[in-house]
């Protein structure tokens, strides 16, 4: 369920009803240009305002105009030059933001003719922006002093037709990136591998998935013992999730996704410090992220068969916990030389990735993973890093996720920087040192898939949740941010011919 209705308007600005009207700004010649209706109906005191306030329409400066008629506020909001999405994005939310505590419940939109941007896009954008602006977890948890926004309803007029579909597939995205984020952001206590298990037969049940878990004594079964092996330690039992979607029918597998699900890492017997062990409920954001696309497949009914699995553990120290030393027999036939315990997330995904690889042949693998503290110095919060072989798969999320809102930056996986993993003892080690620490990471992965050319892995550890204010963005407040989803389902539609990049 989205938190706001939609939908599409054609009538006059002063007959829609509405008791706010929102209205996109862009900058020319360096000035804000109102658009001529807005101005007909508001002219003169506008105009005033403007001048008054010093507004000037950069991205995201909002203004609020009072005009004692038609309306009971007017916001411009600035979307600069509107040179990409990002300004369009940026706009929705600010202008959302100020609206938060206002008695306004019905809002028209208006989106005037942007130049070069697509409209249809800018209407998807926008609907998606306010339904990520909306999501507060704080709602979930305060008592009292918290209140709802009024906001019920937007309509949508713009100068340009655009088709009605864009909304409702926007609203399904959306809701599905909240209802990741909501996995992400709930706390340990009530999010572990058995909750994990549950969410998922909900999601089974709802949308008439195909459910598979494979409790320990199945994971016993298969040799899975890296997922056995880190979940160990946990107070509840970890378990290999899976969830399949047949939106196309007939055999085969065209997509897996594979999320890392760590409901909480205290970093095993290597036991986090304080000051960074405080993050780690959101170690579950991958996991988080693939019952987030798996959800917004089967919402949209894409016709594709897609696979989404989630190794669920809880990294904790303790009596049974796996320790320093130790050496894993993994799914796969390969060894495992344990020096870190805190670097859990490569044997459990390693795990995943050749259990699905052999048991599902998907055309096509990701992996989102909260995986290092490296990729976060390497790029911070405003790219995740993207592994692969297959050059042509990265340039194209490379495009999607620039379009989107989700950056992806390619990292290597070069010949040189396996050595960084021998063991003395097993075949690799599941640490690779300080140096290129997100890359090794990747490589060990790397290890447990056949075919590369159709595997991506997406270290998501900087993009997976506000970390210090950064990711910046008025869509997000001290919150998970769902990061894949939008990147994953743009991914899925332009395969499928639905969008254009
Ligand atoms: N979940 C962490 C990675 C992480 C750290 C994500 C900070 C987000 C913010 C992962 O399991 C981990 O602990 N990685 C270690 C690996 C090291 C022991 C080789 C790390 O990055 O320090
Ligand atoms: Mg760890
Ligand atoms: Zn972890």
């Amino acid at each position: 369920m989205t938190y706001l209705v939609y939908s599409k308007y054609t009538g006059l600005l002063e007959e829609s009803g509405a008791d706010t009207l929102v209205v996109y700004t862009p900058i020319r010649d360096e000035k804000p240009v109102i658009p001529g209706d807005v101005s007909r109906l508001f002219g003169d005191g506008l105009g005033r305002v403007i001048e008054a306030e010093g507004f000037d329409a950069k991205t995201g400066k909002v203004l609020v105009y009072y005009p004692g008629k038609i309306f009971d506020r007017v916001v411009l909001v600035g979307v600069g030059e509107a040179g990409d999405l990002e300004d369009v994005r940026v706009a929705a939310a600010s202008a959302l933001n100020v609206l938060r505590d206002k008695p306004a419940s019905r809002i028209l939109l208006y989106i005037p003719d942007l130049g070069s941007l697509d409209v249809n896009d800018v209407v998807e954008q926008s609907v998606i922006s306010l339904e990520l602006a909306m999501y507060d977890p704080g709602l979930f948890y305060k008592s009292k002093e918290k209140k709802e926004p009024s906001i019920r309803e937007v309509l949508v007029k713009t100068d340009r037709d655009f088709d009605e579909g864009v909304i409702m597939r926007a609203e399904r995205i959306a809701d599905s990136v909240n209802y990741a984020r909501r996995i992400a952001d709930a706390p340990s206590s009530e999010m572990n591998p058995e909750s994990i298990e549950r969410e998922a037969r909900k999601l089974a049940d709802k949308y008439g998935l195909g459910l598979r878990i494979l409790h320990l004594e199945d994971l016993e079964r298969e040799g899975l013992n890296g997922i056995i092996g880190v979940g160990k330690g946990g107070g509840i039992p970890p378990r290999l999730v899976i969830l399949e979607y047949r939106g196309r029918g007939g055999d085969g597998w065209d997509v897996a996704v594979i999320g890392k699900t760590v409901t909480f890492d205290a970093g095993g017997l290597n036991l986090k410090p304080t000051g960074y062990i405080e993050e780690m409920k959101f170690d579950k954001s991958g996991g988080a992220a693939a019952l987030g696309i798996i959800r917004a497949a089967a919402e949209l009914e894409l016709p594709l068969n897609i696979v989404a699995s989630l190794p669920a553990v809880e990294n904790l120290p303790g009596p049974r916990s796996y320790r320093p030393k130790d050496v894993l027999r993994m799914y796969n036939g390969l060894t495992v030389e344990v020096n870190n315990t805190d670097a859990e997330g490569r044997l459990i995904l390693a795990d995943t990735l050749s259990y699905i690889e052999k048991n599902y042949r998907p055309n096509m693998i990701f992996d989102l993973a909260t995986l290092t503290g490296a990729v976060v110095i390497a790029l911070g919060n405003y790219a995740a890093g993207l592994f692969t072989d297959n050059d042509e798969l990265a340039e194209k999320l490379y495009r999607i996720g620039l379009k989107v809102g989700e950056k992806v930056w390619r990292l290597p996986l070069w010949k040189e920087y396996y050595e960084q993993l021998k063991s003395d003892v097993a075949d690799t080690s599941n640490i690779g040192g300080r140096p290129a620490g997100s890359i090794t990471a990747a490589a060990f992965l790397s290890k447990f898939v056949e075919d590369r050319e159709k595997w991506v892995h997406l270290d998501i550890a900087g993009t997976a949740w506000v970390q210090k204010g950064h990711p910046k963005k008025p869509y997000y407040k001290n919150t998970a941010t769902g990061y894949g989803v939008r990147l994953l389902v743009y991914y899925l539609l332009e395969k499928l011919g639905m969008y254009k990049v």
